[in-house]
């Protein structure tokens, strides 16, 4: 059987008046001729020249298109040829009454045009596509978006554009080549589909929703050098998720240079990023002692800005330096806490022979970083575990056991790590302490088995992998843990020298 091609046509809108639809579309010859080829095509299985001309156009069938989410990787090998990926584009296409077309997979060739300037092109791969009235939702994969080699300056001040405003319109023009199931006539590609949008595209907005959420490691070192490893906060605006590689960024104090802030590997996604950063202090400056030494009586402001050489990736380094923004720096570092407790499940069990093993189960209190644990029990702090209050009341002396050395491990940045080690318990027990240490277990059988202790714990890590040794405040009061149960048995009457 054969349709005529125009009856079809003329009825699918007919239909369409009848319905009296409300989208009024202003509609010119052209888009009449492309409505008319799909419906032709989806009825004849027939795709005529005139209809691949009516589609090559720059405002065919696809009308508008959103980017909902983005990921752009700046650590390519080339600076100027960034990767790019999409989870959500939507395209509006040109409405055909009664008809959805059944594309099932469709492919890009994009051409990013900023301010009338073409920066660079991209292709996608074949990405699955579904289509609900005029309506088709789309995805691409990793694709290298290369910049043209006259076009490094404009691409530059587009990414400047991004990283500082709320939002910036971009161009995208290009060809869709479309496959569409067809039923009984198969498949078929459609390519050539022309389209060219203003397509709105939220930018970072300077990136100045900042916040100091932890210090980790403050260490004034030799030389006039001060580090200060810390976790900020970082919000993106954007629906941008961009790889960023190796940032630095120049640390300020009312306007004047203090140090240099290194975030390792940036990554950003949309919202909230938590983030390891390297602030390191020259001391011999003016302004950066103002700072340091502002912290003991207030908060104090740290102007965190780019510049010309942010990155190694010259793309990059227009856009970063174009970034202002601060982080307050809470006085004292005070009322900042960790994400979780760096440890839970606290357990000690001491043989006939008085060897006393302890057994915790570790996770990363850095908001997601992960750590090595180097050091139990460093130099110049009494590493111990003392029973909390209300125990004995009359023990002057709480000390359960100290931290020896040799305890080593590792904590994923999510996971947890639950290791046994053997501590050291008093070598000899007074009659005061081994009515303590009664207490201690009497207090236990009435409470499940537990009793409160306080954590005194310096010990040294390494974050993150990046090598160095840190030593780190993981004290039960300094960290506002409260009191953490230890959990004994029987045995624990073992620790009362006879
Ligand atoms: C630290 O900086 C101060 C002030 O600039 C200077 O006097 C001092 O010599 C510096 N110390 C070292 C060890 O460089
Ligand atoms: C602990 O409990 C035992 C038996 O339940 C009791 O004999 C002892 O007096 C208690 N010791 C203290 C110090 O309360
Ligand atoms: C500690 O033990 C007490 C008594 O068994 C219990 O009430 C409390 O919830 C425990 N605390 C935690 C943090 O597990």
């Amino acid at each position: 059987m054969k349709f005529s091609l125009k009856a079809v046509v003329l009825t699918a809108f007919a239909a369409s008046t009848a319905l009296a639809a409300p989208v009024v579309e202003k509609r010119d010859a052209n888009s009449d001729r492309i409505a008319a080829c799909f419906v032709g095509l989806l009825f004849t299985g027939s795709w005529p020249g005139s209809c691949k001309a009516a589609i090559s156009v720059d405002l065919g069938l696809i009308r508008s298109i959103a980017i909902n989410q983005m990921t752009m990787d700046f650590t390519t090998a080339n600076p100027w040829a960034p990767t790019m990926a999409s989870n959500s584009v939507v395209a509006t296409m040109l409405s055909i009454p009664g008809i959805t077309l059944p594309i099932d997979s469709v492919r890009q060739h994009v051409i990013i045009i900023d301010n009338g300037v073409q920066l660079g092109a991209f292709d996608t791969p074949w990405s699955a596509a579904s289509v609900k009235g005029g309506t088709m939702k789309t995805a691409f994969t990793t694709s290298t978006l290369n910049v043209f080699p006259d076009a490094k300056t404009a691409f530059s001040s587009f990414v400047g554009s991004l990283s500082t405003k709320a939002s910036h319109p971009v161009t995208l023009k290009g060809a869709v080549d479309a496959k569409l199931n067809l039923g009984i006539f198969g498949h078929l590609t459609i390519p050539g589909i022309g389209f060219k949008a203003v397509v709105p595209i939220k930018g970072l907005g300077g990136l100045k929703n900042q916040k100091y959420v932890f210090a980790i490691e403050i260490y004034t070192g030799p030389n006039n050098k001060t580090s200060m490893t810390s976790i900020l906060n970082i919000n993106n605006p954007s629906q941008l998720s961009l790889t960023l590689g190796d940032v630095n960024f120049d640390s300020t104090h009312n306007g004047a240079h203090i140090g240099i802030s290194t975030v390792k590997g940036l990554k950003l996604v949309p919202g909230d990023n938590q983030v390891l950063s390297y602030t390191f202090l020259d001391m011999s400056l003016d302004a950066a002692r103002a700072f340091s030494d502002g912290l003991y009586t207030s908060d104090q402001v740290m102007g965190i800005g780019g510049y010309a050489s942010s990155s190694t990736n010259p793309a990059l380094n227009a856009g970063l330096a174009a970034v202002k923004s601060s982080v307050t720096v809470p006085m004292n570092f005070q009322g900042l806490h960790m994400s979780q407790a760096p440890y839970k499940a606290w357990s000690l069990k001491i043989s006939t022979a008085r060897v006393a093993t302890a057994t915790a189960t570790f996770q990363s209190p850095y908001y997601g970083i992960p750590y090595e644990f180097t050091a139990s029990n460093p130099p110049g702090f009494i590493n111990q575990v003392q029973a909390g209050p209300g125990i004995s009341s009359d023990a002057t002396d709480k000390q359960i056991w100290k931290f020896k050395d040799g305890l080593k491990f590792k904590v994923s940045g999510t996971g947890t790590t639950t290791v046994s080690f053997e501590v050291d318990i008093p070598k000899t027990t007074s009659a005061l302490q081994a009515k303590a240490f009664t207490d201690m277990l009497n207090y236990s059988k009435a409470n499940g088995g537990t009793f409160p202790v306080l954590i005194d714990w310096q010990p040294t890590i390494i974050v993150n992998g990046d090598g160095t040794e840190r030593l780190v405040d993981w004290t039960s009061l300094g960290n506002s843990l409260g009191y953490i149960n230890l959990t004994i048995g029987d045995d624990f009457a073992n620790i009362i020298t006879k």
